[in-house]
């Protein structure tokens, strides 16, 4: 029986959000981002263990109060230079505990308001899947490509063009494995290792709700569609 796990690469600098904490732990909601992000994951039965890979010198983690799900997740101290260098030392440091074709679903430690529809959806249409796959979003926005002084060189058919979103779900050893053999400074997703050995990962409808925490009012938002959800 193959089994589901989950990990979340928490060991960025959050340089783009000019705070001093990483935006990881910034306040939301009244408690630390990777909280939030953290429980949407532990909410999903099917996912045995969420691993969280963490900076080696990280200080923060430590300092919260993981309770409410502390027998589900697990701090990997092994983060790496970029977020593909922390995904496969995350990967490596689990090699006992996981199957070759047992799940692992990678998800960005700043997106706190994935909502539990779209990973149950993620999870059910790639359970039976040989590659696994993605959530991701059609482009709605018109697509511009600027020179370097912002001035508008051409428009961009933005016919077959979808947004990737996490979780991104593969088989263990398939993505141990991809990563280890492409460059990571090129992979910003999962998903593009899995592409360079030739493989075709499945986009699987995201939601917009679930957006990616970067700039300081991203944050605003994110109380608010969290304040929405738990009134559902
Ligand atoms: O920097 P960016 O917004 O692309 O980060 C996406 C995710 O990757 C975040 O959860 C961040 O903490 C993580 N990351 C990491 N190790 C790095 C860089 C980013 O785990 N060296």
């Amino acid at each position: 029986m193959q089994k589901f796990f989950a990990l979340v690469p928490a060991a960025g600098s959050g340089a783009r959000m000019g705070a001093a904490l990483p935006k990881q732990y910034l306040a939301l909601a009244g408690r630390p981002l990777l909280y939030h992000t953290l429980k949407q994951l532990c909410a999903c039965a099917e996912i045995e263990r969420v691993f969280v890979v963490l900076a080696a010198g990280d200080r923060f983690f430590a300092q919260q109060d993981w309770q409410p799900f502390a027998d589900r997740i697990e701090p990997l101290y092994c983060g790496g230079a970029a977020r593909a260098v922390s995904v496969f030392n995350g990967l490596l440091a689990v090699r006992d505990l996981l199957a070759a074709d047992d799940w692992m679903l990678v998800h960005d430690a700043v997106r706190p308001c994935l909502p539990a529809d779209a990973l149950q959806r993620l999870i059910d249409t790639l359970r039976n899947d040989a590659v696994g796959g993605l959530l991701a979003l059609p482009v709605v926005d018109t697509l511009k490509r600027a020179d370097a002084a912002g001035l508008v060189m051409q428009t961009e058919p933005r016919e077959s063009l979808w947004q990737a979103q996490t979780p991104q779900m593969f088989r263990y050893r398939a993505l141990l494995e991809a990563l280890r053999a492409f460059d990571p400074a090129l992979a910003t997703d999962e998903a593009s290792a899995i592409e360079h050995l030739g493989q075709r990962p499945r986009l699987v409808n995201g939601d917009t709700r679930n957006l990616k925490v970067t700039y300081p009012h991203d944050l605003e938002l994110a109380a608010l569609i969290l304040n929405s959800m738990e009134k559902k």
